[in-house]
Formats: structure tokens, sequence, C-alpha cells
């Protein structure tokens, strides 16, 4: 589907965020689902780029993405009013309906977990967001996690008003002190050490964890099998694309 970008901003050097015109995708989307991206116009690059959906208003939607490579960097030069080609919604997105939702973003992470704050805003889920960043020119993100409530945010360098330290910890000291009722569920996106960090953290036991992996991509839709994660328990492997992106962090290997 053709659809056109209605505005484009930088977050510092290298995040970039598009607001398209796609009433079709904003009607179908749920937090968690991503769509596959045209960067080029001609064959190369030939493959898509997967991205998380953030938000949907009126009729468009908002992808945030940080530029990493060729691919990326084409998409964050196209200009307002261009054109791009995109295929979505796909894939299996969050659980809409805990008790109680603790959201973990590392980086760009923050991406789904942002859709899946709003909706739970609108429809008066309770849930708190942790947000984390390595660098402090990465805090830029606050700009949006920042609206919610109830943000508690972390920097691996040292910054004012947040903690010191890696996102998990600063989960792990909320943990030992609030009071988490049946029915919570755990969100996160971020990089694998932030999931397998989570894996252990021992005051998360028995909470399900729900984690929306990034993975290589060809197609987006079941077809070129290129998306495989290893099944934890079992042989065999997950589709990100088809079976994912969002899994129990207890059904794959990271
Ligand atoms: C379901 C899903 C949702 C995603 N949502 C977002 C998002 O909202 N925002 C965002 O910034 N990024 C997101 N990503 C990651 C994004 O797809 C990649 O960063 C992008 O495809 C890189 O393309 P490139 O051509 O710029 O980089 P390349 O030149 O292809 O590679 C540059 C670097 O990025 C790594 N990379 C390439 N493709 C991926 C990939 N699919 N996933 C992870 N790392 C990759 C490569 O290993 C390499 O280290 C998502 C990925 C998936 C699977
Ligand atoms: S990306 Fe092709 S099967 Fe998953």
């Amino acid at each position: 589907m053709r659809s056109r970008i209605r505005h484009k901003k930088f977050l510092g050097e290298t995040l970039c965020l598009l607001e398209i015109e796609a009433p079709s995708i904003v009607s179908s989307a749920c937090p968690g689902q991503f769509v596959m991206v045209k960067v080029g116009e001609d064959l190369d690059p030939f493959l898509r780029r997967p991205l998380g959906i953030m938000e949907v208003s009126g009729d468009t939607f908002t992808l945030l993405f940080e530029v990493v490579g060729r691919g990326t960097r084409a998409l964050s030069q196209k200009n307002v009013g261009e054109e791009i080609d995109i295929l979505g919604p796909l894939g299996r997105g969050f659980t809409l309906s805990p008790s109680l939702g603790i959201l973990v973003a590392g980086g760009r992470g923050m991406v789904p977990l942002y859709f899946l704050a709003s909706v739970f805003q609108k429809t008066g889920v309770p849930f708190v967001f942790f947000l984390g960043v390595k660098r402090r020119e990465e805090l830029v993100l606050l700009e949006y996690a920042g609206k919610f409530s109830s943000v508690f945010w972390s920097c691996e360098e040292s910054a004012p008003g947040g903690f010191c330290g890696d996102v998990v910890r600063l989960l792990g000291e909320y943990l030992t002190s609030a009071s988490v009722p049946t029915g919570t569920r755990v969100y996160a996106c971020g990089p694998e050490g932030m999931l397998r960090a989570l894996r252990n953290l021992e005051l998360l036991r028995g909470l399900p964890v729900e984690v929306s992996l990034e993975s290589l991509m060809g197609c987006g839709f079941g077809v070129c099998l290129s998306c495989g994660v290893e099944k934890e328990n079992e042989l065999g492997y997950h589709h990100v694309c088809k079976d994912g992106p969002v899994f129990l962090l207890s059904e794959v290997k990271l």
C-alpha cells in the first residue's frame, strides 16, 4: 500500500519519527504489531525493513526508528509528502487486559510499549512504564514516554533526575517495595541483554513476561523462514514475523 508521509522529525542524531497517512493500518493495528516498509524506490535495498507501530491517531500512524544502516538511513531521508510502500499491520501483539501492566523498554524498544501504554491509558488499565537508555542523548525518548503519569527512567551515564544504572536494576528496586496484584503482566522490548537480565530477575518469578523480539526478516509474513528464534522447551523454531513478534519470555531461547 502506498502511504504519504505527513510529518517527519529527528530526535537527536540517530532517531527519526515519521507520521504516515494510512487509515487501513490505523483502523486495524494492535499494540505489538509491526509493518514492513519498502525503503528504496527501485530494487536496492531489496528487502523491506520491519518497524514497530508506535501510535495511531486520526488517519495516521507513527514510526520511530534508529538509523543503524542502509535501509533506515534511506527511510530517514524521505521527505514530507513523499509516498512509501508499506505492508501491514503484521504479527501477533500483546495481551491487553492485565490487572496491572509493568512495561519495560530499553532504548528504541519503547516503540511498541508506547502504543500499548496509550491503549492502557485510554481503557483505564493501570500501568507503570520503565524506560532505560544507555546514553544521555537517548533521553529525548522521554519527550514521549514522559507523557504517562507513572514513568521511571534510568540512564547508564549519569543524568540528573533519573536512576543511574540499567533498567532491570531499576525495576528490581521497584519490585522490592511495590505490591503486585494477581493478574499483573510484564511487557518488555529492548536489547537481548536486557531481556536475558529480566529472565534472571528473581523478583519476576511467577509473573508472565511478554517480550517483543527483533530479528532479521525477509518477508514479514511467514514465507521466507529467515526470522527463526529457537523454542525454549522443545525442539524447533518460532517465526518472529507470524508467531510473534510478541512471545512469552518462557517460550523463547535468547
Ligand atoms: C518486529 C520488529 C520491529 C522493529 N521495530 C523497530 C522500531 O520500531 N524501531 C527501530 O529503530 N527498529 C526496529 N526494528 C529493527 C529494525 O528493523 C532494524 O534496525 C532495521 O531493519 C535495520 O535496517 P538497516 O538496513 O538500517 O540496517 P542494516 O544495514 O541491515 O543492519 C545494520 C545493523 O542492524 C542490525 N539489524 C538489521 N536488521 C535488523 C532487524 N530486523 N532487527 C534487529 N536488528 C537488525 C544488523 O544486524 C546490523 O547490526 C524492528 C525489528 C523487528 C523485527
Ligand atoms: S520474515 Fe519471512 S518467514 Fe518470517
